[in-house]
């Protein structure tokens, strides 16, 4: 997707050079100025709007051509803006130099026109593109364990998964959600000798999970005193695997009740995904994929387990099966994907987890790729470049790594509800005549969470803090969708249909020119979330778009006043109720690109 303006940049900027500097471009024509799509991926956003909206940095030009900066910049900048008086199609820029900075504009009524004539008569298309038509994106994300709780861990996962599969929709693509339930593996030996233990059905019903997640810990206690209960897990995996019915029977219990908790945190947080295949979805398909590596020559036994060697890479070895014949966490992941590559035949799969499991994943991708040149399979049908590990950083408690066996951790069901429960409080507080209380209160806690979740950087560590998810002012979810209400509100009270008599040159004023720049980027910002898989490049975009519509709310005339968006002069307030809505629509779908609702009112 190309971005006209800085098409008409680049295009432009590279004739201007060569006219202003004919004896470089006889000797030097391999320089970048000189080749229009190289200044186009080079040119920046100003820092300052008022400098423009696209700045190109000439000082590695000039380093090379041994010229001071500001001085080929000026020489430069005159050329350009000989251009535009004398080209018609270039007469929307003006050029303007600071110091090694090349700093283009946009005329305000073009801009205005392409930013605002297109979300008005898009809407929540608007940014939408159908590069993805016919392609699909698997992503493999939130996942969490069976009988374990679903924890701060998972629900990063599930934030940056949810967004990313709702940013490839908009993108055209074919999203494909896979939850990868942790159903499978030792632990449910544990599970299954501690029920027999300590269960008890009538404890479950209530808070399944936790009751489950008790017994496990408890499990982990005893065993520390009594080793009989290893040996006694181990066996239970065993009859389990063997597909012994009454191991089958207590497994799927477990996995029932706890479905049942995992599916109302999804439905909380209008998460879909098209298939949970869980672990044990590949115990049928696993025997086929190892005998496919062990035929082309890829595994050697080691202290009896069938392993991949993996030392030549600096990795460690990646085990498919163990010495008592069982299969691990990478056997079932390589046959995950070798089975989603038949079915999907997908253009890239995102697995979004944390950065704990890097080796993990760098494994499964080896493994996969050694098996395909071992087949000699044609490079565009390799699956290996096509998978990617969205990492993101871990999650720590109070500074400490949470442990699940310590039972260190934080439920997220109690996260969602007291953060409900503190927006309730807070709306009842501010607007007590607020007709939907429940539901706003829903919409802002789950907003609160899921944008402070977002709101860092994936690969960062994450120090979970009450008070920073739940704070409803400064840099949160809350803030924008309060922004997004107030929006509503000014549309509601101007009460006529938005659209007809506008005039784009009334937006004279710089607070405005800068909304309306940020407004044209939108779609590039969609495109740029899903080049890095980083929502966190939509959060920070949203931030700037509502508190660059703040100044223009609060901005002062003159006299200083206020300069009412809402004033008598009708034409002037029908060309800001313009902007007012293009404003109002990309916050909305920006917020639900991130999985966040935007209330109308609260
Ligand atoms: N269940 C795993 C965990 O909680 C995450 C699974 C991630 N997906 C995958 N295909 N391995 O650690």
């Amino acid at each position: 997707m190309k971005d006209k303006f800085r098409k008409d940049i680049a295009l432009l900027t590279a004739e201007a050079f060569a006219l202003s500097f004919p004896e470089v471009k006889e000797h030097h024509s391999e320089l970048f100025i000189f080749d229009p799509p190289q200044i186009y991926s080079r040119l920046e956003t100003p820092r300052d709007s008022q400098m423009g909206n696209y700045a190109l940095p000439l000082f590695e030009l000039a380093k090379a051509l041994k010229k001071n900066p500001a001085e080929l910049n000026k020489k430069l900048a005159e050329s350009q803006n000989g251009l535009t008086l004398e080209t018609k199609e270039f007469s929307h820029l003006s050029f303007t130099v600071a110091g090694g900075f090349n700093n283009a504009r946009i005329k305000t009524e073009i801009l205005a026109k392409a930013a605002i004539d297109s979300v008005l008569e898009e809407e929540e298309s608007y940014g939408s593109s159908d590069e993805g038509q016919g392609r699909k994106i698997v992503i493999d994300f939130s996942s969490p364990n069976i009988a374990k709780p679903f924890g701060i861990g998972h629900l990063r996962s599930t934030a940056i998964g949810n967004s990313l599969y709702r940013i490839y929709q908009k993108l055209g693509y074919t999203s494909v959600g896979i939850n990868h339930l942790g159903d499978w593996g030792t632990q449910f030996g544990k599970m299954i000798v501690a029920y027999r233990k300590w269960g008890d059905e009538k404890l479950l019903q209530d808070e399944p999970v936790k009751r489950l997640f008790e017994l496990y810990v408890k499990f982990h206690k005893e065993e520390e005193q009594d080793t009989a209960l290893s040996d006694m897990a181990r066996e239970a995996f065993k009859a389990l695997e063997d597909g012994n019915e009454e191991a089958i029977a207590l497994w799927q219990k477990f996995k029932d009740y706890s479905m049942a908790d995992f599916n109302k945190i999804y439905s909380m947080m209008g998460v879909h995904f098209d298939y949970q295949t869980g672990e044990s979805f590949y115990n049928d398909k696993m025997d086929a994929v190892i005998e496919r590596f062990q035929k082309a020559g890829l595994t050697e036994i080691s202290d009896g387990a069938l392993i991949i060697n993996l030392e030549k890479f600096n990795l460690p070895a990646c085990l498919l099966r163990r010495a008592d014949g069982a299969t691990l966490y990478a056997t079932r992941d390589i046959t995950g994907v070798l089975y989603r590559w038949q079915t999907f035949n997908f253009e890239k799969a995102l697995y979004v987890v944390c950065s704990a499991q890097r080796d993990h994943f760098r494994q499964v991708f080896k493994a996969i790729e050694l098996l395909e040149e071992a087949e000699k399979v044609p490079v565009e049908k390799r699956i290996a470049p096509r998978l990617v590990h969205v990492e993101f950083g871990w999650i720590k408690l109070e500074n400490a790594m949470m442990s699940t066996r310590k039972g260190n951790i934080i439920f997220l069901e109690d996260v969602l509800n007291k953060a409900i429960s503190l927006a309730s409080e807070k709306i009842i507080e501010k607007n007590p005549d607020l007709k939907e209380i429940d539901k706003t209160a829903k919409q802002i806690g789950l907003g609160a969470v899921i944008f402070a979740d977002l709101s860092t950087r994936k690969e960062k560590d994450v120090n979970f803090d009450w008070d920073k998810v739940l704070n409803f002012e400064g840099e949160t979810g809350p803030y924008l969708q309060y922004t997004h209400a107030r929006l509503c509100s000014l549309i509601r009270n101007y009460g006529k249909p938005i659209n007809s008599n506008i005039n784009y040159a009334y937006l004279n004023n710089p607070e405005e020119y800068r909304v309306l720049d940020i407004i044209y980027r939108f779609p590039f910002i969609v495109r740029e979330v899903a080049d890095a898989y980083d929502p966190n490049l939509m959060v920070s975009y949203l931030l700037e778009l509502a508190g660059a519509f703040n100044k223009v709310y609060q901005r002062k005339s003159a006299d200083g006043k206020i300069d009412k968006i809402i004033s008598d002069d009708a034409d002037l307030t029908a060309t800001r109720m313009a902007l007012v809505e293009s404003v109002r629509i990309v916050i909305q779908e920006g917020l639900y690109l991130l999985g966040i609702s935007a209330p109308e009112e609260m």
